[in-house]
């Protein structure tokens, strides 16, 4: 049960929005392309890494919004295979940021029962990184509530990549009939295995691209993208995320509703008149 009051506030700005939404048609999983940090520490005549710095308290914002309206699942996307290129002192403090969030927020993940997890290649970071991630994932391994995955070290072709191994894999040692293989069975061997495909895929500061990002979870999720540079992205930009979202009609290569009753009536009218010819 959602409580309003936690999410928005009776009176506050956010609470028009959070009314405006069918609370039973929230998309279960939401994935999330932070984008604009660098820019966003431009405009301000700072540098890039306090822009990551302000992204992560957007972060600790969307993941208690997002928990509080009960989603099933939130991934965010924070360092992909690509952000290697990255200056180093770059790469370093986002890793930094990284390790902070986590050592400040695994006990209130675990209290809200948050269940963390990794996508991607954790193998790839470092010890320390993968140390502070390891006391998430402990600290909420027997959480039930809303799943909240970060993406490190993450590629969408590389994890399908990954996937096709591991079934070649089962396939050579003789687990696995490659006949059988069919696309619930490559679900099964991506990072995201367990989860729901995401519904809505929000990007903020504007640019209109995928970026190698879920490539085979997003096949049918609905695109936001918004304006606001990641860390200004609060509580009021995940609900509007979430009436855009729900204007959207869904149809998974299929007609609309509408168009099916239409075609319906059509055929029975045709079915008609042939009886009569
Ligand atoms: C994109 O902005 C953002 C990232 C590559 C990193 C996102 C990381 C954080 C928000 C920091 C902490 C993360 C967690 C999970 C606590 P950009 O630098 O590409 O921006 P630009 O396109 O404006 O240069």
């Amino acid at each position: 049960m959602i409580d309003k009051n936690l999410v928005a506030p009776t009176g506050s700005p956010d609470r028009a929005l959070l009314d405006a939404l069918d609370l039973a048609r929230l998309p279960r999983h939401v994935a999330v392309i932070m984008d604009g940090n660098g820019r966003w520490a431009k405009q301000r005549h700072l540098p890039r890494v306090e822009g990551h710095r302000a992204g992560a308290a957007a972060v600790r914002d969307t993941v208690e919004t997002a928990a509080r309206l009960g989603l099933d699942a939130l991934t965010l996307y924070a360092f992909s295979t690509e952000n290697w290129k990255r200056p180093q002192a770059e790469v370093s403090t986002l890793f930094t940021l990284l390790k902070e969030y986590l050592r400040k927020e695994f006990r209130t993940l675990a209290e809200n029962d948050i269940r963390f997890r990794v996508v991607g290649r954790p193998e790839g970071l470092d010890a320390s990184v993968r140390s502070a991630l390891g006391l998430a994932l402990e600290a909420t391994a027997n959480c039930k509530g809303m799943v909240f995955s970060v993406a490190l070290n993450y590629s969408g072709r590389a994890e399908i990549t990954d996937a096709a191994r591991s079934l070649a894999k089962e396939a050579a040692a003789g687990r696995l009939d490659p006949g059988t293989i069919d696309e619930a069975a490559v679900a099964r061997h991506l990072y995201t295995a367990g989860l729901p495909d995401p519904d809505l895929l929000i990007r903020t500061s504007g640019e209109l691209r995928i970026s190698n990002f879920l490539l085979w979870q997003i096949a049918y999720a609905e695109i936001h993208v918004t304006p606001v540079l990641w860390p200004d992205f609060r509580c009021r930009h995940l609900l509007e995320a979430l009436v855009d979202y729900q204007r959207r009609e869904r149809r998974y290569g299929g007609v609309s509703e509408a168009d099916e009753t239409a075609a319906a009536a059509a055929g029975a009218s045709n079915a008609r008149t042939a009886l009569e010819a």
